[in-house]
């Protein structure tokens, strides 16, 4: 039937979804990854928290055997983050006293990672969740604190010098939460594209709870399209326990879980094609889920579209219904 068919063969766009070291050893990941998704994006092991040692020197170890991995397996890399407000490391602390060496250690921080993978991924998140969730500006970070707003165009620039061909990401999430935040994202590229500043494709994270309200997926994709640049779904999962109020109650959203699956199918496949850039889910099992590492010992979450034991959810069965 229709839905033991690989989940790629039902898209025109690159199908993804996110992977660690630790599960390419899983016999059953391996082979459901192998089949189902054409490309992978390091959960972890491509940001700058494994990949930035403190001395300012660079492991890649980890995420190369990902993209060894992927290239195998015949699927593609998407590069995951180069700048996230979250990770800024020691070794840009120790430096943030000199604006000029802080400023050359970003560049060659970009322009090393970009130059090892080179070749070797389907794009980069260069900037990851700049925006405050209540959309009144940028966010606070070490990277603004010493480089002011421009931190944000040096790196687009810098990422496209190290690898012109690239396709250049800005991710963020939350979009669909919050329509100030949104706009302020919007502005955001706006500006970018008036300075002529690199950047092709909108990554939309997606990381939505079973209670969003109908409608704002659809709506925040159609407003990211108007840019006329292509859209990423990039993280998606749509937690049933998030959306609980209490800790038993949570199964209860089980439809409107599938509903917004259908809807997330639907919107993202309306997109014009070329605008499709691709549509990530961030993990494979409901065990694979980070939402389940952060509350190890705690009553599982469903938030993704196979079971722990491999199987097809009937809602990843409704999902590939509506791509
Ligand atoms: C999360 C991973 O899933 C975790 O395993 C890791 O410990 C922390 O980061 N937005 C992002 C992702 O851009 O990088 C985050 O991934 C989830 C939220």
């Amino acid at each position: 039937t229709g839905d033991t068919l690989p989940l790629k063969s039902h898209v025109s766009f690159p199908l993804g979804v996110c992977a660690m070291t630790a599960q390419v050893n899983d016999p059953q990941w391996a082979s459901l990854i192998a089949t189902h998704f054409d490309r992978i994006t390091p959960e972890w092991e491509m940001k700058m928290e494994y990949i930035l040692q403190p001395d300012g020197s660079l492991r890649f170890d980890a995420p190369d055997r990902i993209v060894a991995q992927a290239r195998l397996n015949g699927q593609s890399v998407l590069g995951h983050t180069l700048i996230w407000y979250a990770q800024d490391g020691d070794y840009f602390q120790q430096l943030k006293a000199d604006r000029r060496d802080f400023e050359t250690a970003y560049r060659t921080y970009i322009r090393q990672v970009m130059s090892h993978y080179k070749g070797q991924v389907d794009g980069w998140d260069v900037v990851n969740e700049a925006i405050r969730d209540d959309g009144s500006d940028l966010r606070d970070c070490l990277w603004r604190e010493v480089l002011g707003e421009a931190y944000i165009d040096i790196a687009y620039r810098a990422a496209h010098e190290a690898d012109p061909a690239c396709p250049l990401i800005l991710n963020d999430y939350n979009l669909e939460y919050y329509p100030a935040k949104r706009k302020r994202f919007l502005k955001l590229v706006e500006g970018l594209q008036k300075r002529g500043v690199p950047l092709n494709v909108l990554g939309t994270q997606t990381h939505i709870a079973a209670d969003l309200s109908k409608g704002a997926i659809t709506e925040t994709l159609r407003d990211l399209a108007a840019t006329g640049l292509k859209i990423h779904l990039s993280e998606l999962d749509v937690s049933l326990k998030e959306a609980a109020k209490n800790a038993l109650d949570f199964r209860n959203y089980r439809d409107a879980q599938r509903a917004l699956y259908e809807e997330v199918a639907e919107a993202y496949t309306a997109l014009p094609t070329a605008q499709q850039f691709g549509l990530t889910l961030w993990g494979l099992r409901d065990e694979d889920s980070w939402y389940n590492r952060q509350n190890k010992g705690m009553v599982a979450d469903e938030p993704l579209l196979f079971d722990d034991a491999g199987r097809l959810k009937p809602v990843g069965q409704a999902f590939v219904k509506a791509l």
